[in-house]
């Protein structure tokens, strides 16, 4: 198994079977999952039995309440763009599962269907964001706490992305639990529990202001914020093959589905795993 740095954020990682990593292997990914936060796997060949029982070697599944699952394995979401839909899942700066308590570890993405071109996913660390931030913004988001929502995203009583767009269309739903979700709150900048490291913990897609702040006060820190760790060189490109697997942590990296493959059909499996209390 070789494990190669990627420019911006991740890794990928050649020579190895995911239906049959040894534990010595196993190590090696949870090391390079730590380190890099998102890891990238060719050529595999994986059943949804064998996707399944790779994931639960790292956590319990969780099982996500606005997507459609699979029909036959409940822990696989579907994340799915027919040819006739024009919008698409996961289509902006974000990370999973920040509007929870304990917010998801992370997902492995298993590809299963490919538009012939397009349908990239970006990817950004929020290590680096951190690390590049310059001292006076270090200091002055020192303690501070944000708030996260899904209602904005996934609910039924705002104008949401997934109820105005065709995003929706059968493939999320259950918009009652994201209504009866309470806002949570974590540290902007958090500690992973993992690696120990410093990130920053704020993204576009589901953290909506600072805790204590006013709404136009935090939504100035947050643009801020969101512009300097959205930069390219944080960022990393990843191209969608036959056989593709990618492994991301949702609390070192964010991630952003491109739509730019109208007309084609893209299915990916998700599985996402359980994570923990972040501080
Ligand atoms: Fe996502």
């Amino acid at each position: 198994m070789r494990i190669e740095g990627l420019p911006g954020v991740g890794a990928e990682i050649t020579d190895v079977d995911l239906r049959q990593v040894t534990g010595d292997e196993m190590d090696a990914i949870k090391q390079a999952y730590a380190e890099h936060g998102v890891l990238f796997f060719r050529d595999q060949d994986l059943s949804e039995d064998d996707h399944i029982a790779f994931g639960e070697r790292f956590a319990p599944i969780n099982i996500n309440r606005f997507f459609a699952a699979h029909p036959d394995y409940p822990e696989i979401a579907m994340v799915a763009k027919e040819a006739d839909q024009k919008d698409n899942i996961g289509g902006g700066w974000h990370t999973d599962h920040s509007y929870d308590v304990e917010p998801a570890m992370g997902s492995v993405l298993v590809a299963r269907v490919l538009p012939e071109t397009g349908g990239d996913t970006f990817f950004a660390s929020m290590y680096r964001a951190y690390d590049t931030l310059d001292d006076a913004t270090k200091a002055e988001i020192e303690g501070l706490n944000a708030v996260h929502s899904a209602k904005h995203i996934f609910g039924s009583q705002e104008q949401t992305y997934y109820n105005t767009t065709d995003a929706g269309g059968g493939r999320i739903g259950n918009a009652a639990a994201a209504d009866v979700l309470e806002d949570v709150v974590h540290p902007v900048v958090i500690t992973h529990p993992l690696s120990g490291k410093k990130a920053l913990y704020v993204n576009p897609g589901f953290t909506v202001g600072i805790a204590g702040m006013s709404k136009e006060q935090g939504a100035e820190l947050l643009e801020r914020l969101f512009a300097h760790a959205m930069k390219k060189e944080h960022a990393y490109l990843f191209s969608w093959k036959p056989g593709s697997v990618a492994f991301w942590d949702n609390r070192s990296t964010w991630h952003w589905a491109l739509n730019d493959y109208h007309g084609q059909r893209r299915i990916m499996h998700r599985i996402t795993l359980e994570g923990c209390a972040l501080h």
